[in-house]
């Protein structure tokens, strides 16, 4: 059974390589925009993140990619990635994308999150989702959360002076309102806390006893939920929150998404994304964010590819029902 489905993943994958024909060219297709949501310590004017989107353009011809920003400078941007208020700032990318001429009046956009801009992408389809996103491919994301703080490099300013503000309390209101990473941390071991005092990962994770119906609805209409786990992380702690995992920090058991009340409940509308074939549990080789120009050409190729317009559409009609899926180097 399993080799059969590696051999239609590496057909799929092989068509999907092959220069379109001219009948998908056809004036009903459509190429989404696509919006990208950098990593801690990136910035949007960075040549890495430009090259990223030059390779977009590239793998998918007229292609309109913008990158958020939460400032119009560079370092305003890196800045961001520490501190701040992640509601106010997923509010902020909220009206960023609603102003955009291109991106406003697009039918759909495809999203591509890189680190906690994957989550935070997902909170933005979750609160906004306007323009609407069809799918959204997240690498290295921190779905469920960080057990642990990463460590800080030594000449690494911004990180310490993060590091300083945990000092007040990881719970407190100042991390909570100021530091980026603070709201997202979420440990099994103390989730009283965490449903009390997270600003962000507990609300858009729906956790808390009042759900909102909006997150589960608007999260519903992805197309396609891609979640790329860096098989070798050691950025992240646990990395199979790339996954939505949970894993018990003193007995290592990892308790994947599908066990989980969460899934199970269908709080988020993850399990009805599951069903329809619309969840996406994939691994990226190497470590956290060592992305080559071919895996990316991969991704692009496969996810962020001209839709068409009016005509047949074998994604729609024929879920992908395998969960784990692994792109052959
Ligand atoms: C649910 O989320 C939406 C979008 O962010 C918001 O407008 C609404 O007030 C929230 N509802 C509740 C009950 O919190
Ligand atoms: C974050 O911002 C929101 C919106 O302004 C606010 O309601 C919330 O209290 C802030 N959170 C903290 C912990 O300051
Ligand atoms: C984690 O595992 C330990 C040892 O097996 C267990 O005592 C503890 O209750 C577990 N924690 C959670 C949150 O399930």
């Amino acid at each position: 059974m399993l080799s059969l489905l590696t051999t239609l993943l590496t057909l799929s994958t092989i068509s999907a390589a092959l220069p379109s024909s001219p009948s998908t060219q056809s004036s009903t297709s459509f190429q989404p925009p696509l919006i990208i949501w950098h990593g801690l310590g990136d910035d949007f004017e960075r040549d890495g993140l430009q090259e990223v989107a030059e390779l977009a353009k590239a793998t998918n011809p007229n292609t309109y990619v913008h990158l958020i920003r939460l400032s119009d400078t560079g370092s305003g941007d890196l800045q961001a990635t520490f501190f701040g208020n992640v509601t106010e700032q997923i509010a902020q990318v909220c009206s960023q994308l609603a102003s955009d001429p291109i991106l406003s009046s697009a039918p759909s956009v495809n999203a591509l999150g890189f680190s906690q801009g994957g989550q935070f992408l997902r909170g933005y389809v979750e609160r906004c989702n306007n323009p609407p996103v069809r799918n959204l491919v997240t690498f290295g994301s921190q779905h469920n959360g960080i057990s642990e703080f990463q460590v800080c490099g030594v000449t690494d300013w911004l990180c310490h002076a993060g590091d300083a503000l945990l000092n007040a309390g990881k719970w407190s209101k100042l991390a909570q309102g100021h530091l980026v990473p603070a709201q997202y941390y979420r440990n099994p071991e103390d989730m009283q806390n965490y449903l009390q005092y997270s600003n962000f990962l507990a609300d858009i994770n729906n956790e808390r006893d009042v759900k909102n119906a909006t997150y589960k609805e608007n999260l519903m209409k992805l197309n396609r939920l891609a979640m790329f786990m860096f098989e070798d992380d050691q950025i992240v702690h646990p990395k199979e929150t790339a996954w939505f995992a949970e894993v018990n920090g003193t007995s290592g058991k990892v308790t994947p998404l599908d066990e989980r009340p969460i899934y199970k409940e269908d709080w988020l509308g993850l399990k009805t994304l599951g069903e329809l074939g619309k969840l996406e549990f994939l691994v990226a080789p190497g470590q956290h964010m060592q992305l080559s120009k071919r895996f990316l050409e991969w991704t692009f190729r496969d996810y962020f590819a001209p839709v068409e317009g009016t005509s047949f559409d074998p994604e729609d009609s024929e879920p992908d029902t395998v969960l784990v899926k692994q792109p052959g180097y």
